[in-house]
């Protein structure tokens, strides 16, 4: 008797995990009420709703599954009719394309309109092109938002170099984060997202740079003194899967998939542009760390102090893709 209930709640348990042909897990590395975690979610239940008993997406945020780093490992050797779903930060593809990395150039976007404009445009499309040569499939650019500077000491970062100086930064694996922390004075340092916290609270960092719902959701304002509206540059992220995966989708699966992930990557912009204000509110009022705007005089400084930082990876982005860009967005 004993046996069969087991049996039974194994072919119960069984079915519930194989609800559909094909599984997607959506690894992630923020909260899920991030602008990130929300899309993920969001894309989530609209495929569990309309391809129930087809494709089933699980959602696993907060680094549970994977770092960025590995994730992208695991994606590319990835098989069978279980795929791997990502939305790593575009700082850090650089090991899939050096194009990409001219997203995370300081002073590049005045706002997220701007970064709209490219991501829409073919020129991105064209930055993500080497990705799939690599097993990577790219699917869409989701937003955070533009990016301001923490620090816990005596004073909030306004001068450069004279604030930045004897600083350590908590940065992305992206070599053009690096070039630009020296060029404001600071010395950076790549750590994965999970180790932030604690990077900062036990000072093995002073500061660190990033959006407001990061911020807030990973409580970084309560280790640190001030926070600096910088809007220096931008934190987005590029939808991936296992192209083996994806490529070996019935078609019209696919279809349906894409048109979901569109619709998500609305909502994303929408969720953005919510935290945006509503997430730096949150800090305000929490009251931990005191938030300051830069002047225009300020900004320009920082904007001077990093201006080389382009000239520096322009062969390596590329000198006509960078050309491009700029005239797209008319500066
Ligand atoms: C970071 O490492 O700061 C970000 O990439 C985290 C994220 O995914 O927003």
């Amino acid at each position: 008797m004993k046996k069969i209930i087991l049996l039974s709640l194994m072919v119960l348990l069984g079915s519930g995990v194989a609800q559909a042909e094909y599984i997607i897990k959506f690894s992630h590395v923020v909260s899920w009420q991030t602008p990130k975690g929300r899309a993920a979610q969001y894309f989530a239940d609209e495929v569990n709703k309309r391809l129930k008993g087809k494709v089933k997406v699980e959602v696993f945020p907060n680094s549970q599954l994977y770092n960025d780093n590995k994730v992208m490992e695991a994606m590319r050797l990835s098989r069978g009719k279980t795929g791997l779903m990502a939305a790593p930060s575009l700082s850090k593809f650089v090991k899939f394309s050096r194009q990409l990395q001219a997203f995370d150039l300081p002073f590049l976007f005045h706002d997220l309109s701007e970064v709209h404009t490219l991501a829409d445009s073919p020129i991105a499309a064209a930055m993500t092109a080497p990705l799939e040569r690599k097993g990577i499939k790219a699917l869409g650019f989701w937003d955070n938002g533009m990016k301001v500077f923490s620090i816990k000491g005596d004073r909030p970062l306004r001068k450069v170099p004279d604030d930045f100086k004897g600083k350590k930064f908590r940065i992305q694996s992206s070599n053009v984060h690096a070039a630009m922390i020296e060029a404001l004075g600071g010395t950076p340092q790549k750590l994965p997202f999970k180790e932030v916290y604690t990077a900062l609270a036990q000072g093995v960092v002073d500061g660190q740079e990033n959006a407001w719902s990061n911020i807030f959701s990973k409580k970084f304002h309560e280790v640190q003194d001030y926070i600096t509206v910088s809007n220096h540059s931008y934190l987005g992220y590029l939808v991936v899967v296992s192209a083996d995966f994806w490529n070996g989708l019935p078609a019209e699966i696919r279809t349906e998939l894409e048109a979901i992930l569109k619709e998500a990557t609305a909502k994303n912009r929408e969720f953005a542009a919510e935290a945006d204000q509503g997430d730096r509110k949150k800090v305000e009022t929490a009251g931990f760390a005191k938030v300051v705007d830069l002047t225009d005089e300020e900004r320009a400084q920082w904007r001077a102090a990093t201006a080389g930082v382009e000239d520096r990876f322009r062969d390596q982005i590329g000198a006509d893709l960078l050309k491009q860009i700029h005239t797209l967005l008319g500066h």
